[in-house]
This record gives structure tokens, C-alpha cells and sequence, in this order.
């Protein structure tokens, strides 16, 4: 068998930026790697073309009658800029401490090395393991998977023999501490573009008879949310339910300091809708976020101009039970409303992502109809992670997204486990992305025993 951190040092060094075109050698290698690793441990590997990035699907067949998985995962990665504020190369790992340095470390190399190694080592111990294995691997998930509700389709009659989705893409509080993530937040997105004149124009000359973009666009954003942090769009929260109270008392036994939380965010003070704690708005609450601001002069010194262009990019994170559609429609009639008529406008929309809940077994609001291998997959789970984590995992929901979780629910019909491996401090998306390496250890080991539960070993 193959030593992991080194394959997992191998799979960083392919840049393999999805957003990024000057990055496709870097897409095609980490592919073509994740291709030949498949295939090392005896699985039949196919490339899946799409519009853009293909999807690898691998095989271990076996017996109808067996338990069947998809394990999921994306090669790709988030651009690894500004490049300057890394302490070593983003594409070149290396490791300091018990950390491995590097973009995608985390998000999701890491976390994929533990199911492929996981899975392995299963294989090379029962070889003739009954349980059938499918590892679909994706190549545009940090760009909001645009091919793969249409990959779905096509793969359908194949991917609907499965019993359930496992994965580890989701984040968890402490190394010791996993969570099982029983919800991820959707996502609604679109730029704000708005023209002011028809050219830049000298402020002394013309300053004083226009609206200038940047001011425009500073209103509106201004105007969407309140001050009590909630967001000022009507409509905004009609479909958010309550939790349960067990997800209230679950959260709570992960007893984080609001005050240590503070300090590693390097805040001041929050900022949170009034009547959630920090810990609950991340999970329970949808929010609008802006992600981007730009317009006018951005160079050194000073230029005395007006600009004729601003732009916003905004967000929207969605909790179960919000529809996109209905959130992006609520969104652009705000903007319409609020944008004053002596500019032009335009909105771009961007992708969406359906939020998703899972429930597990034995809970007040589990499904009657729940699967008998998805809930004793969520069995196994919690009695191996107790094992070599030392702690029972938690189930909480996820303040992040991965967008084609609910799309596998509603093409597939299937549901997914989702076992967190990283942690706060693993800087996913940011400069010194990293992965701890005993959580990879323990990882591996769970999800040896998971999968080995699984088929009954
Ligand atoms: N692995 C993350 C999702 C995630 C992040 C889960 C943090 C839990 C905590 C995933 O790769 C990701 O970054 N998703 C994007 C959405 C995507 C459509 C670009 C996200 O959540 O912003
Ligand atoms: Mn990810």
C-alpha cells in the first residue's frame, strides 16, 4: 500500500484551479493522479467528459444483494491568492508541526487521501470485502458544480443502485472532536453592476450633478440589512423553520467560549441577528454577505475622478427549506426597488446551491422511511469515530455549502453522511491552507471501520 502523506504531498503539487483556465495542465494532473491511485487499489476507472472539468468514476462492483456506497470527492481547488502572504509555496506541500501546508490540503485533498487510503487498506486486508464501492470524484465543486446536476443525469440509472453518499468535506471544532454533518446552508449569488456616466469624468469639472455609482451601490448595500443584523429584505426568512430542540442541545455540548471564538476571528466584537448566539447564526440562519466591492481609483496616491462604473457581488446563504429561486427573486425585486432611477443597473445572476438536511436514526424528526444501510451507516460511524477519536461524534449543521449534496438528493434519491475532518484553524480558501495530520490518521482509521461495519466485516 501506498504511504498517504506522501500521495497526498503528490496530489497538492497538480494546481488544480477549477475557476482559473491558465490552470487546466494543473486540473488535468491532479485528475490523471487521482486516476492512477484508483486504479492501484483495483477499481475500474473511467473519466466522465463535461462542458468543463470531467468527473472520475470508479468501480468495485460485486453482488446486487450487497451494501452499496458513493464516496465523493473534488480535485479541484480555490485559487491560491495573494500568493505573497503564504509562509511556503501554496502548490509546493511541506509539512511543519503535525500540519501539511498547501492549497486544497483541506478542501478536499486531505480529506479524499483518508476514504481512497481508507478504502485500500480494507481491500488489501478482504479482498473479497462484500460491499460494493463507487468513488465519484469532482472536478468543479469550488465553482458551483455547473456540469454535474447534468452528470447526475446521465450516470442516474447507474448511481440510483447506491444506498448512500459518504463524504468529508465539512468541518469539525477540534481535532479530537468530529461532527457529522447533518445540514449544509445553500447559497444564492449575483453581481450588482451600475453605471453612473457614460466615461469617467473629471470631479471638478462635473462633481455635483450626478449620483456617483460608488455612492449608489454604498446605499443599497447599506439598505440590506438592519441594525439589528437581521437582513432587511422582505420575505427574507418566511420559510426558515425551527430546529428541533435536540440540534439546540446538540450544539450546546460542543461548549465553545463565545470570548475564544472572538479573539481567533480577531474581532472587536460580533456582529450577530439578535436572539442567536454566534455559534447558533452559522448554522441556523441565512445571511447576505457582500464578497466583493470595487469601483473608481484603486491605485496609489489620489485621482480626483468620478468613476462611471461600481460593482457589488453579493451572497446569499440559505438554510433548509429556503428555495433558491424564491430568494433570488425577493433579492432582485429589493434591488430594483431600492436602486435609485438616476443610474443604470444591471444584475448578473451567478450560481445557486439548494440547502440540504440529513436527520439521523433514533432522533424526534428522523423519517420513518429512512434506509436501513444509511441509518446503519450513521451506526457505524458514531461507534468508530467514538473509537479512534476518543469522543462520540456530534451532528450539527453546517454553516458552508456543497451545493450538489441536494442535487444528488433530488436527482439520485439518495442521502449523505458527512464526516467533518477539518478544522478552523486549517485555513480553508485562505493563504496557508493546511491539514492536521493525526486528524488524517484517525480518519483513515474510522473510516476503515466504517466501511468494514458497512459490509458486515
Ligand atoms: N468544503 C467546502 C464547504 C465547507 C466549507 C463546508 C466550510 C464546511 C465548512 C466546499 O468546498 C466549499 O468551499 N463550498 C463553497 C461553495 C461552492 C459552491 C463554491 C462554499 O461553501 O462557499
Ligand atoms: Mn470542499
Amino acid at each position: 500500500m501506498f504511504d498517504p502523506v506522501e500521495k497526498l504531498k503528490e496530489f497538492i503539487r497538480h494546481p488544480s484551479v477549477s475557476a482559473d483556465p491558465a490552470f487546466k495542465t494543473g486540473m488535468t494532473g491532479a485528475r490523471e493522479f487521482v486516476v492512477g491511485l484508483l486504479s492501484s487499489i483495483g477499481f475500474a476507472v473511467e473519466v466522465v467528459h463535461t462542458k468543463l472539468h470531467p468527473v472520475i468514476l470508479a468501480k468495485r462492483g460485486g453482488d446486487a444483494s450487497w451494501p452499496h456506497v458513493i464516496i465523493y470527492g473534488h480535485y479541484d481547488v480555490q485559487p491560491a491568492d495573494p500568493l505573497n502572504l503564504w509562509k511556503s509555496a501554496a502548490f509546493e506541500p511541506e509539512i511543519r508541526g503535525n500540519r501539511i501546508y498547501g492549497r486544497g490540503a483541506a478542501d478536499n485533498k486531505g480529506p479524499l487521501m483518508v476514504h481512497i487510503t481508507a478504502v485500500g487498506r480494507l481491500l488489501e486486508k478482504h479482498p473479497d470485502l462484500p460491499l460494493r464501492i463507487t468513488f465519484m470524484i469532482e472536478g468543479e465543486e469550488e465553482m458551483g458544480s455547473p456540469s454535474f446536476p447534468l452528470f447526475l443525469e446521465q450516470q442516474k440509472a447507474f448511481l440510483k443502485t447506491a444506498d448512500f453518499v459518504y463524504l468529508s468535506d465539512t468541518g469539525i471544532p477540534r481535532a479530537d472532536q468530529v461532527v457529522i454533518t447533518c445540514g449544509l446552508r445553500g447559497l444564492v449569488l449575483c453581481d450588482v453592476v451600475v453605471t453612473g456616466s457614460r466615461s469617467d469624468l473629471h470631479s471638478g469639472l462635473h462633481g455635483g450633478v450626478l449620483r456617483n455609482p460608488i455612492q449608489a451601490i454604498s446605499e443599497l448595500c447599506a439598505s440590506l440589512h438592519s441594525p439589528d443584523g437581521r437582513v432587511n429584505i422582505p420575505g427574507f426568512y418566511d420559510d426558515v423553520l425551527d430546529v428541533e430542540p435536540w440540534e439546540r442541545a446538540e450544539l450546546a455540548k460542543l461548549g465553545q467560549s463565545e470570548e475564544q471564538y472572538r479573539e481567533f476571528l480577531g474581532i472587536p466584537a460580533f456582529h450577530t441577528a439578535k436572539g442567536f448566539t454566534p455559534f447558533e447564526a452559522t448554522r441556523f440562519l441565512p445571511t447576505l454577505e457582500f464578497n466583493g466591492i470595487g469601483g473608481g481609483y484603486q491605485g496609489e496616491g489620489t485621482k480626483t475622478v468620478i468613476p462611471s462604473k461600481a460593482f457589488v457581488k453579493i451572497s446569499c446563504r440559505l438554510v433548509a427549506n429556503q428555495k433558491p429561486e424564491k430568494i433570488r427573486e425577493l433579492l432582485y425585486r429589493t434591488i430594483r426597488e431600492r436602486m435609485p432611477t438616476d443610474v443604470t443597473f444591471e444584475i448578473v445572476d451567478q450560481h445557486s446551491g439548494t440547502p440540504y438536511v440529513v436527520i439521523p436514526p433514533d432522533r424526534s424528526n428522523t423519517p420513518k422511511d429512512q434506509s436501513p444501510v444509511l441509518a446503519s451507516a450513521f451506526r457505524a460511524a458514531d461507534k468508530a469515530i467514538a473509537e479512534t477519536f476518543g469522543h462520540p461524534p456530534l451532528y450539527l449543521r453546517e454553516g458552508g455549502s456543497v451545493p450538489i449534496i441536494a442535487d444528488i438528493k433530488r436527482v439520485l434519491g439518495l442521502d449523505s453522511v458527512l464526516m467533518g475532518l477539518f478544522l478552523p484553524e486549517d485555513n480553508l480558501h485562505a493563504p496557508n491552507e493546511s491539514f492536521n495530520l493525526d486528524v488524517m490518521t484517525n480518519g483513515i482509521r474510522a473510516s476503515e471501520k466504517i466501511l468494514s461495519a458497512l459490509a458486515g466485516k
